[in-house]
């Protein structure tokens, strides 16, 4: 990918109003806050009532153009990362299009790749950019979990929220670099679509735990071999948020460098592919990230399905 980088321009995030916490959970299921914080690293998680997966990825869209300063007719592609729109179709991306009055002269479409969404919308932004005209792709990841989510079933009801961000991203001659893997699988995680069952995840938490481990730890190794950089070059690693101790089983193999890998588990929950550009939009806005840094973003998640991404933001 070399001459061909993209950087992120800017970022916005949406969530909704009403807070889960775990003490409100514990109401529902056999469970309890000490068991969550201890297995999960969570506190609290947004749950939608009004909101739809729609609303909250035109509000996250409309931030990051505003952040941004663009000119909307500047915008070329608009692709959503979601697997829990309250459409099959038409895509969100196309609603975006409808609500923010963007020109007409676009490609607009959704990616289904469950918590590796954003990422593999990353990458799909890079080829747009290098083969269109106009200068920004608008990157949104938007997820209503509470949607698809059994909340009579432990095991996985603690672990979800709901939330949306989105990302302008634009060519750049900075450093990208980005890796990214598939590896079919049913049995791991998994949630039937319209009409053909229970929609609810499915999940084997401790076989999602093992390979998620796994996949992070390739991502974060493999993209820094491939980018020829050490973990001493680069400013953060944000991984996708799903269980505080998986991040930590990473973080342990780079002392030193423990610092540089955020956490916002404790307030979200696992967002699916909206995790990793909330938590984008919260550095940028806390000034923990400035311009011209590189951050490692690092995602997993059904398909199975992992990416690492070394960008400039
Ligand atoms: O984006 C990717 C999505 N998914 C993930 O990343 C999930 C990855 N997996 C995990 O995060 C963990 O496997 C979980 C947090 C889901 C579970 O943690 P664990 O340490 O693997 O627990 P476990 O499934 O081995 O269960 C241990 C015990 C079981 O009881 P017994 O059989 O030992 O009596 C469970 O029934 O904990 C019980 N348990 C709970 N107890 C209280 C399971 N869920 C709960 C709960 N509250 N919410």
């Amino acid at each position: 990918m070399k001459g061909k980088g993209i950087r992120i321009v800017a970022t916005g995030r949406a969530l909704p109003k009403k807070v889960i916490t775990n003490d409100d959970l514990s109401k529902m299921v056999d469970t309890n806050d000490e068991w969550i914080v201890t297995r999960t690293g969570i506190k609290s998680r947004y749950q939608c009532e009004e909101e739809t997966c729609v609303s909250l990825a035109i509000e996250a869209a409309q931030k990051a153009v505003k952040k941004a300063g663009i000119d909307k007719n500047e915008i070329g592609a608009v692709i959503v990362a979601t697997s829990t729109s309250e459409h099959l179709f038409p895509a969100v991306a196309c609603m975006i299009q409808q609500k923010m009055e963007i020109p007409e002269e676009i490609v607009a479409f959704d990616i289904y790749a469950a918590c590796s969404g954003f990422l593999f919308s990353l990458q799909t932004a890079q080829g747009l950019l290098y083969s269109m005209e106009k200068p920004y792709v608008l990157v949104v990841a938007s997820e209503k979990l509470s949607r698809i989510i059994d909340y009579t079933d432990r095991s996985t009801c603690i672990l979800f929220g709901d939330g949306a961000a989105a990302a302008i991203i634009e060519k750049s001659k900075g450093t990208y670099i980005q890796k990214s893997w598939c590896r079919g699988n049913m049995d791991a995680l998994s949630c039937v679509g319209v009409g053909m069952g229970e929609g609810y995840v499915k999940m084997d938490g401790s076989k999602v735990f093992r390979f998620a481990t796994g996949a992070l730890a390739q991502a974060v190794k493999e993209t820094l071999e491939e980018a020829q950089k050490t973990i001493d070059d680069i400013d953060y690693i944000v991984c996708h948020q799903a269980n505080e101790r998986i991040i930590r089983h990473v973080q342990k193999k780079y002392p030193g460098n423990e610092h540089k890998f955020y956490m916002n588990i404790d307030r979200y929950g696992n967002t699916s592919s909206a995790s990793i550009p909330i938590a984008l939009d919260e550095m940028k806005e806390q000034e923990i990230l400035k311009p011209g840094m590189q951050v490692l973003c690092v995602g997993f998640g059904a398909g199975l399905t992992w990416s690492g991404a070394l960008i400039e933001v």
